[in-house]
């Protein structure tokens, strides 16, 4: 890893969470640092936006009449623009969710049918986001956990199960038998594990921070970068028009896709975007010459090593995230992006001749 001291030690500020004392420490030892000057400017803008959004969530909750203690997200709500409300019972929380829907959120749930069920009964909470310059994060948790919610882990459903059997909702308490039925299948062989499916939800990342994430994927006028997980093909327009490539974004989400597609023509970029439907990960990427990720890290982790055994000689993977990237192949260049209202820590790895 090339990072320089500094950013280490920078990164480190984000993922702990404690970015507003490392820029203070910086400050008092040299005044005019510009990187923690930028970082308590982003972090007040971060601030003062959750706080903005907390005050328009309580007015929903006000009006829908649903009693929830609303705060501020305790892992670092001056670092992410992410909320968590607690309310009595999961009946109160998926009020809340439908009523946040109406607001613009929209809901992190990668199920359908009964394995949807069963994820919200199990999950413990309802996760829905704002997408915008900034995605809002709304965790809804709620208090009252039933007899389900405490049972041992074992016991519980869990990913692997909702992904092999597909029931209707009203079905969803067989899935405490699928448990131990693929359990055992698994233990005698007689199914395939299969790994598939959603990878992360929609986040967008945010504009200010675009101009520092192509500048450090070094993008230019010969590249095609392509976007696992488009989204709304924010990063594939910008990248095309900031930077003169050509760009396709991929995303699975027929919705987001529909929306990418309309935005792509409103910005008549049509000659140089693309944007496909369909599984990344399964995706011919053989044309790219940039890939860029912005996916939950653990996903990150997994799909680097594999892209870099895939990919050709000279591409670059740029993955950004809030989070540690403990990817088991070290990326070349690690530096924190700094926007006016957001903060990232983004991740270079470039494909060798001996990957
Ligand atoms: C965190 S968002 C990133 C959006 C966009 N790249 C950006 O940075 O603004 C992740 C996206 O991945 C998409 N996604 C999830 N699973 C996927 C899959 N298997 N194949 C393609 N896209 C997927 C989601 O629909 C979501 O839009």
């Amino acid at each position: 890893m090339t990072t320089a001291p500094n950013d280490a030690a920078l990164a480190e500020a984000v993922y702990s969470r404690t970015l507003v004392e490392w820029a203070n420490r910086a400050l008092a030892t040299d005044t005019t640092d510009g990187t923690a000057r930028a970082a308590l400017e982003a972090c007040r803008h971060i601030a003062a936006a959750v706080t903005d959004e907390q005050g328009r969530l309580q007015s929903l909750l006000d009006t829908t009449r649903i009693s929830a203690e609303l705060r501020p997200a305790s892992n670092g709500a001056d670092q992410i623009n992410a909320l968590e409300a607690v309310v009595g019972s999961f009946d109160e929380a998926r009020r809340f969710g439908d009523a946040a829907e109406t607001a613009g959120y929209r809901r992190w749930e990668p199920w359908t049918g009964a394995a949807r069920e069963s994820f919200r009964r199990m999950s413990q909470v309802l996760t829905v986001a704002k997408p915008g310059d900034v995605t809002t994060v709304l965790n809804i948790r709620w208090t009252s956990a039933s007899k389900l919610q405490q049972l041992p882990a074992v016991f519980r459903p869990n990913d692997a199960d909702w992904r092999a059997v597909d029931l209707p909702s009203a079905l969803w308490p067989l899935y405490f038998v699928t448990r131990p039925l693929r359990l055992v299948a698994e233990r005698l062989r007689l199914r395939n594990r299969v790994e598939e499916g959603q990878l992360g939800p929609f986040l967008s990342t945010p504009a200010s921070l675009l101009d520092a994430l192509f500048e450090f994927a070094e993008i230019g006028p010969t590249d095609h970068v392509i976007d696992i997980g488009c989204g709304d093909g924010r990063l594939v327009i910008e990248a095309a028009r900031r930077r003169g490539c050509r760009s396709t974004g991929i995303d699975s989400d027929p919705e987001l896709v529909a929306t990418a597609r309309e935005r792509v023509a409103d910005a008549m970029l049509a000659s140089q975007v693309t944007i496909l439907e369909g599984d990344g990960e399964t995706t011919d990427l053989n044309s790219a010459t940039v890939v860029l990720l912005f996916l939950p890290a653990d996903v990150t982790a997994r799909m680097v090593p594999k892209l870099l055994s895939q990919l050709a000689p000279g591409v670059r993977i740029v993955a950004h995230e809030q989070h540690r990237i403990s990817c088991p192949v070290s990326p070349d260049q690690t530096e924190v992006l700094l926007g006016a209202d957001s903060v990232t820590v983004a991740h270079r790895w470039s494909v060798d001749a001996t990957s």
